[in-house]
């Protein structure tokens, strides 16, 4: 089915288009009262997750409550471990727990290399949210970075250093590696999965980039996250690394399409670090959406500027905030959407 609005695409491939597209992350859920409202009908978020009808749900609610011109799809970056066998649940208010985590290469050898079917509920859920927004705007597939779920698994939970999660690959390199590769596997098949079923696009998550040294993070990340481009080429690649600003000049090499930059990566900096072959994401303070209206456009318009006229997809630099009024939310959106360059 051809898309109505594929602005996002047009502009990854380097087309002039008639105005810079936008979505946010972490827009499903959180800051909509009526993804609240589903939200507490149930269980919890991991029943949610779950059951592709509700999940297809939220995933276009902000398509129609605030014009977004890309839907992501409603799931966790945590079902992987999970599919590789290490459970996970989600505590009200505290974020994601991991009642077993992985000490041992022992622990290692009890896991499996997941495919897309042992996460069949999202790849379901795509296909429900494909069929029901009938080409509206793109969907967008995502997946933690093998970085980032490796901090998780080894960790068990949220951290502020992860230094479980470091220390392993001071430690036990080897049984860093193996599980880093079991990681990269699982993705693969993960995402290749969400892109038979309809994503347009994928985003691959590196949220703790930033925790790691430029040399672990050569050694540790960076060589997984090139193997997940370069076997992806079915549909663009993006790839979020937050605070991994020594990393931005290796990410203008890798074979992803489009970077996302967090806040405070100069624009112009980021732009000759990682060279006008990719587009860019981002990368306005998520806290600019608590300030006067007023504030909003001045900062969206000067952010907008400062990229320029292609290869841009205004966003926030992070995941927008629980707590924000989706008014304003929708306030930045039709900002972005208002702009002539
Ligand atoms: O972007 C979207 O709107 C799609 C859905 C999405 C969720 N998580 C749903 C979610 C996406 C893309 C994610 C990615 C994710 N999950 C990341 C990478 C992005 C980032 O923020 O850096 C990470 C690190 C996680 C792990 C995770 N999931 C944490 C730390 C938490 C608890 C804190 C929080 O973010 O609320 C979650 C829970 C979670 N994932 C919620 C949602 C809507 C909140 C749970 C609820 O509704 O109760």
């Amino acid at each position: 089915m051809p898309l109505k609005n594929d602005l996002i695409l047009r502009t990854i491939s380097g087309e002039k288009t008639e105005r810079t597209p936008v979505w946010l992350m972490r827009q499903a859920g959180r800051i909509l009262p009526e993804y609240r409202a589903i939200r507490n009908s149930l269980s919890g978020f991991k029943e949610l997750v779950e059951t592709p009808e509700l999940a297809a749900e939220v995933t276009i609610q902000p398509v129609d409550i605030l014009g977004v011109d890309a839907a992501i799809i409603f799931s966790d970056i945590l079902v992987i471990p999970e599919a590789m066998g290490l459970k996970y649940e989600m505590v009200e208010k505290r974020g994601p727990h991991f009642p077993e985590t992985i000490k041992t290469s022992a622990d290692v050898k009890k896991l499996q290399v997941a495919r897309a079917g042992d996460v069949q509920y999202t790849i379901d859920a795509i296909s429900v949210t494909k069929k029901a927004l009938n080409g509206r705007v793109p969907i967008i597939g995502f997946a933690g970075a093998p970085w980032t779920i490796f901090a998780y698994m080894i960790e068990g939970g949220g951290s502020k250093t992860f230094s479980k999660a470091r220390r392993m690959l001071y430690v036990d390199p080897k049984l860093s590696h193996n599980l880093l590769q079991m990681i990269t596997d699982s993705t693969i098949n993960y995402l290749k999965g969400q892109i038979a079923a309809g994503a347009n696009l994928v985003q691959v998550f590196d949220s703790w980039a930033g925790i790691l040294s430029p040399e672990l993070y050569r050694e540790f990340s960076l060589p997984y996250l090139k193997q997940i481009c370069d076997a992806i080429d079915e549909v663009p690649k993006t790839l979020f690394a937050k605070d991994a600003y020594f990393a931005r000049a290796w990410f203008g090499k890798l074979n992803c399409n489009t970077v996302g930059l967090d806040w405070c990566m100069d624009i112009e900096e980021s732009i000759s670090l990682i060279g006008t072959d990719k587009a860019l994401q981002g990368n306005l303070d998520p806290c600019v959406l608590y300030g006067s209206e007023e504030r909003i456009k001045k900062e969206t318009e000067n952010m907008l500027s400062k990229f320029g006229t292609t290869k841009h997809i205004a966003n926030l630099g992070h995941g927008v905030y629980p707590d924000t009024d989706p008014g304003k939310v929708k306030f930045f959106v039709d900002c972005v959407k208002n702009y002539n360059h």
